[in-house]
């Protein structure tokens, strides 16, 4: 399969406004990196949902993108818009991805439970929202690795290709 092609869209005011250094952004590139996936772009917002669905809608819609990792704004403080935003674009929720995170997420910390983040398809792209700290976001990666590329090999597929899948 060809390489795997992920944007990380990092929403948060503080690294938006540089008053904070972007930790979750990075621990993504470098988990990404390590297996293998190709970063072909990289956005931060502040927690605006026009904001988020922009870069979402942008990346999706060019189909240069296979899987968008957001970072932050999961949580229930009154800014966090992140699960919002991403549900207003996406046309397929894949809810499993989300509930993997967070049943597997509880037995790091109990505030997994507090992380309302989701999963689904726009187009041929996979959005997937992770938590908003760096140790967050290595363990829900942790969680997911394994079922992301076969999910990407099956978005590329055409719909009306009836030859044998490949696994
Ligand atoms: N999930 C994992 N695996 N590890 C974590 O450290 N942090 C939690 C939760 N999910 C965490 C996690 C915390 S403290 C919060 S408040 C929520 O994610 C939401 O985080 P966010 O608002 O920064 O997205």
């Amino acid at each position: 399969m060809a390489e795997i092609r992920v944007a990380i869209l990092t929403v948060s005011d503080g690294v938006a406004a540089g008053r904070r250094e972007d930790l979750s952004g990075q621990a993504i590139r470098e988990v990404a990196t390590e297996a293998g996936w190709v970063v072909v772009d990289y956005r931060v917002v502040p927690d605006e949902a026009p904001l988020i669905m922009r870069a979402l809608r942008d990346w999706a819609d060019s189909r240069a993108v296979d899987v968008i990792l957001t970072t932050g704004g999961t949580g229930v403080a009154p800014r966090d818009v992140t699960p919002e935003a991403t549900a207003a674009v996406v046309e397929r929720p894949v809810p499993g991805l989300a509930e993997a995170i967070r049943l597997k997420s509880l037995e790091f910390t109990p505030f997994a439970m507090l992380s309302r983040g989701i999963a689904g398809i726009r187009g041929r792209t996979l959005i997937v929202n992770l938590p908003g700290n760096p140790q967050g976001v290595r363990q829900a990666l942790a969680i997911i690795r394994p079922a992301l590329p076969h999910a990407v090999g099956l978005l590329r597929e055409e719909p009306t290709d009836h030859r044998p899948h490949a696994h």
